[in-house]
């Protein structure tokens, strides 16, 4: 079953008179329980793709198809987590987390025993009625992970959730986020510019050209789940990540 289904997706912007195509033509699915990755340079539009699919703005022409139903322009249907973790500065850490659940209008006690059974699960207990300035920048990831994980909707659309991490902090939540997916499998929709990242994570990884942006190849990741955390040091994980360095070479697309 397809979870999420781009037809022929462009976007264009005007700016200053002209029109600028940023997708050109995006092609790409997401089946039910799968971790897909989506990588391209910045500026090719990876951002623009996701307020397509969340309906915050609508293609120039194409079609969003969630579950077989065309959903295009249509709001509330993805959970997201932004590259930041855009927590509410002025709630708890456990009212964060149920804030998409609490929207949605689920009931807020019930919510609230989920958050903290979660909390607990990813090294958070002790910090629920905390505020989240307390807390390091990973942890805020995490808070801002539970939101999303939690969140009703059934695709959940992860933005560079790293990104802003410093190298160590970035291994250890891409580990944690491997292990909790594996256990779980959700349907993800992952950002990211590390093949690397995407090679450890995904099932199956879209790699986007420079904008106007189309899909340049679709990849799918061979190794066995659950993965160890050693996989990265496999020789046939260096030698696809090698190639795939290449490939995103060759395409032009710098990273
Ligand atoms: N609302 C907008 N109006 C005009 N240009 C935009 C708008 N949103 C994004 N862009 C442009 O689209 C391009 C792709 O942006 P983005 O989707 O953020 O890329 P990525 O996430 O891949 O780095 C950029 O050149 C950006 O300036
Ligand atoms: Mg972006």
């Amino acid at each position: 079953m397809k979870k999420l289904e781009l037809k022929e997706i462009s976007k264009s912007f005007s700016t200053g008179g002209s029109d600028t195509k940023i997708l050109n033509g995006i092609n790409l699915h997401v089946n039910e329980g799968e971790f897909v990755s989506l990588i391209g340079p910045s500026g090719s539009g990876k951002t623009t793709l996701f307020h397509l699919i969340g309906g915050l703005i609508r293609p120039s022409s194409g079609q969003i198809v969630m579950e077989g139903s065309d959903v295009t322009g249509r709001k509330g249907l993805v959970s997201y987590m932004p590259q930041q973790a855009s927590l509410l500065p002025w709630r708890t850490v456990e009212e964060n987390v149920i804030l998409a659940r609490e929207t949605a209008g689920l009931p807020k006690a019930e919510s609230l025993v989920l958050a903290r059974e979660w909390l607990a699960k990813v090294g958070l207990q002790g910090y629920e009625k905390e505020h989240p300035h307390v807390l390091s920048g990973g942890m805020q990831q995490r808070v801002s992970f539970l939101r999303a994980l939690l969140s009703p909707q059934e695709l959940m659309c992860l933005d560079e959730p790293f990104g802003a991490l410093d190298a160590l902090t970035r291994e250890e939540m891409q580990h944690w986020l491997l292990k909790i997916w594996e256990q779980n499998k959700r349907s993800v929709l992952f950002i990211t510019h590390s093949l690397e990242e995407a090679l450890l994570l995904s099932d199956r990884i879209y790699l986007l050209s420079d904008k106007p942006s189309r899909i340049e190849r679709e990849v799918i990741v061979p190794f066995e789940r659950p993965r160890a955390l050693t996989i990265t040091e496999d020789p046939a994980f260096i030698s696809m990540k090698r190639e795939l360095i290449n490939l995103m070479k060759s395409v032009g697309s710098g990273s």
